[in-house]
């Protein structure tokens, strides 16, 4: 999802119809403030979030979002589907309707996701430069063995998209259950690569992305707001 930025003249015109020429005027007037300050350069960058008023006209007002989600199992992680529940479906919030996901989980993959109306902040937690870690707990229809853990590290080539998968972390809790730590997220990744070892995977549950956790005290199936402080723990 990209952020929508736009020169500040082509903005106005096509909010209010008048001729660009025109609006070198106003903006000379100083009939023009962007987030509280009066705008002369037809230059300037807008984006979905500038608070942008002509006269007593406010022509854009948005807030940034942010959420998480406690997604259930069953739940697909789209904005419309004629089968299932989405996870828009499970929000609460008035303007669920223009938020996106900040990457998916499968139908069957329970946990932590992130909801935004804000393209820039998706992003740059997409984009693997960041590296943004995403955290999950597995349980496994045969006991694991300690070779996954270098198996894992050295990554596996994924002939469909021809790439080998980023060092994973992996930790063993116990026969059955293991941690995962990814750093991308490939169509099905953690089932391809337990795949490798015959070994299906049995339950998935995304417990964390970067430093932020999955708020323990959220229901499964709900979501709410995040902190200031929050968003911070997400990318280093
Ligand atoms: N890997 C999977 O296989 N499924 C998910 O939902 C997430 C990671």
């Amino acid at each position: 999802m990209q952020s929508k930025r736009a020169r500040l003249d082509r903005f106005i015109s096509v909010r209010t119809g008048i001729n660009k020429k025109n609006i070198r005027l106003l903006l000379a007037q100083g009939r023009v403030t962007v987030d509280g300050v009066i705008a002369r350069d037809i230059d300037l960058q807008v984006n979905e979030f500038s608070h942008v008023v002509f006269d007593d006209q406010v022509l854009q007002q948005n807030q940034p979002i942010y959420m998480m989600l406690n997604k259930p199992v069953g739940v697909v992680s789209a904005t419309v589907d004629d089968k299932h529940q989405t996870v828009i479906d499970l929000l609460q919030h008035p303007q669920k309707t223009e938020l996106h996901l900040v990457g998916r989980l499968d139908l069957n993959t329970s946990g932590l996701v992130l909801l935004t109306n804000d393209g820039r902040w998706s992003t740059k937690l997409m984009e693997p430069e960041y590296k943004v870690s995403k955290y999950y707990r597995v349980t496994l229809a045969k006991p694991l063995t300690e070779d996954y853990i270098e198996a894992f590290a050295k990554g596996f080539y994924f002939d469909y998209e021809g790439i080998t998968t980023q060092p994973a972390v992996l930790r063993i809790l116990s026969d059955y259950v293991a941690e995962v730590e990814l750093t991308e997220g490939r169509y099905h990744q953690i089932k391809r690569m337990f795949g490798r070892f015959q070994n299906q995977v049995m339950a998935l549950h995304r417990y964390q992305i970067g430093g932020l956790a999955l708020d323990a005290s959220l229901a499964v199936g709900q979501s709410r707001l995040l902190t200031e402080q929050e968003k911070l723990l997400l990318i280093k």
